[in-house]
């Protein structure tokens, strides 16, 4: 891959700003025979809790019109099953690895990632608010001194990198991310899902297992878009824009606004290889637009005039 595509977060180089977003990419082995990882500058696992979780009962993906709605429920191996699985394995992986975090309480949160340290990742992802479960970390999400708290906690137990993933159904954002940037947070990532419905006219029940899901895709950029443009205004720290990128070009409008780097979700399910498409766009798009890397068109947005 083109040097021209280097990203730093902290002091992590990573060789692409295009993230696999969690919850669509497993744990990155299961694509490994379809996707050179490589081509993806970092993946993020599916969200792990302490205990095994069964998820939401089926069906837990539903499509709509320009997006998914899913209600997976956090369903994954619990801590202990996901090192020992996945420990060996990250030893030697082709890209880097951050793990996403859901947890219920602050403590949960803090024995997971004292028990993740000894892994070959690069940190962590912490989902202060899963949509698809009951507890699903939402007080962190209600309370900026909270998120504070929480973020305070988790800054004193790991030299990792720490991402904060906020999500868009809470109106705070804005202090949230201020929040967490002064807990000492490495970096923001957000949009995660908008909580979303769909109704079967025939049976006039939810057509997901649970009455709401969470909604991603096409859809849902220029509302995420707008939250990441919102956010680079207001804090320091590296923000991560996600939502909705299908395309090249949606990557860029997210750099434009200010995004260092991009996750991609939903997407990923019908072009597993978008990350490489992707990055071929952009490296295009940078030699067309004159830059030298791909650091000379973040933040560019002619946005100033409407300020
Ligand atoms: C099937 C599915 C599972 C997801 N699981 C998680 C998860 O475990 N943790 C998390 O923080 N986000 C999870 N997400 C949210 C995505 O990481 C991402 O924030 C969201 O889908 C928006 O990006 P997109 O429009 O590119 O899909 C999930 C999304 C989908 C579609």
């Amino acid at each position: 891959m083109s040097e021209k595509l280097k990203v730093k977060i902290k002091d992590i180089e990573f060789a692409s700003p295009v993230i696999a977003a969690s919850g669509t990419f497993g744990f990155g082995v299961e694509y490994s025979d379809i996707v050179n990882l490589d081509d993806f500058g970092a993946i993020v696992t599916k969200g792990i809790s302490l205990l095994p979780r069964e998820g939401n009962p089926p069906p837990r993906i539903v499509e709509t019109p320009c997006g998914l709605i899913n209600s997976i429920g956090l369903a994954n191996p619990g801590t202990d099953a996901f090192i020992e699985t996945y420990k060996d394995i990250y030893e030697n992986f082709p890209t880097k690895v951050i793990v996403n975090i859901g947890a219920e309480t602050g403590e949960e949160f803090l024995t997971i990632i004292e028990k993740i340290e000894k892994m070959n990742v690069i940190g962590y992802e912490i989902n202060i608010s899963c949509p698809n479960v009951e507890k699903g970390g939402m007080m962190f999400s209600e309370d900026p001194n909270q998120t504070y708290s929480l973020i305070r906690h988790i800054r004193n137990s790991t030299n990792k990198l720490i991402i904060t993933k906020l999500s868009p159904n809470f109106c705070n954002i804005k202090e949230l991310a201020k929040a967490s940037e002064e807990a000492g947070s490495d970096a923001i990532s957000l949009v995660n899902t908008f909580l979303g419905m769909s109704v079967d006219i025939e049976t006039g029940d939810s057509r997901i297992g649970k009455l709401f899901g969470g909604f991603s895709g096409p859809a849902i950029k220029p509302m995420a878009l707008k939250m990441v443009y919102d956010t680079v205004r207001t804090v320091k720290i590296p923000v991560i824009g996600i939502g909705g990128i299908n395309s090249g070009s949606d990557a860029v409008e997210y750099l434009l606004v200010g995004a260092q780097m991009v996750q991609v979700g939903s997407a990923i399910f019908k072009n597993p290889q978008i990350a490489f498409d992707i990055n071929n766009f952009l490296e295009k798009y940078i030699e067309r637009k004159g830059f030298s890397n791909i650091k000379g068109i973040i933040g560019t947005f002619k946005g100033s005039r409407y300020e």
